[in-house]
Parts: structure tokens; sequence; C-alpha cells
């Protein structure tokens, strides 16, 4: 090892502590179904895009609660930088 030098890796969740992460840069095409409780990943973590599978742990973002009194089509925001969430705003159009 080089003096004064340390390499300290850190996991992908760390590096991106309440910061998330773009799962893709468009939306989700869901059909919900009536009278559900779904939760949106808002992290960008989960490997169930668009919905939560617990990565989130320890990111310091937290899923948002999405409720279906109907049963409805939405488009869920796949970038996780929208200003709507849990829905699409456009705002990926914009991400480099
Ligand atoms: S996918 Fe995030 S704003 Fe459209």
């Amino acid at each position: 090892m080089m003096a004064g030098f340390e390499f300290s890796p850190v996991s992908k969740k760390e590096k991106y502590m309440d910061m998330p992460v773009i799962a893709q840069k468009a939306p989700y095409k869901e059909q919900l179904k009536a009278g559900r409780i779904y939760w949106w990943c808002a992290c960008g973590l989960s490997s169930k895009q668009p919905f939560c599978d617990g990565s989130h742990k320890g990111s310091g973002i937290s899923p948002v609660k999405v409720e279906t009194p109907e049963a409805k089509e939405v488009y869920f925001c796949g970038c996780k930088n929208t200003k709507d969430s849990p829905y699409c705003d456009g705002t990926h159009k914009q991400l480099l």
C-alpha cells in the first residue's frame, strides 16, 4: 500500500446515502388492482422495480405507499427524481 493513501471501498448503499439511484430513465407502466396497497421504491435499489423489496434499509430513503381504492393504470417514476412521487413528471428527460 502507498504511504498516505488508504483505499476504503464503499457499498452502493453507502455511496448513495440519501440520494436515489436511477433504476431506469423511463417510467414503469403498471396496472394497479382495486383495494390494494403498493410500496413504490424511492431509493432505486430494489430488484423488484418499481416496487420496494426492502433494499432501502440503511439508505436514508423510504418507500412511498400507494393505496388504490379503484383499479387504475399508472406510470411510476423509474428515475427516482420526480417531483410528483411516485409518479413520472417527465424529469427523466432532463437527466444525462
Ligand atoms: S421516470 Fe422519473 S420522472 Fe419520468
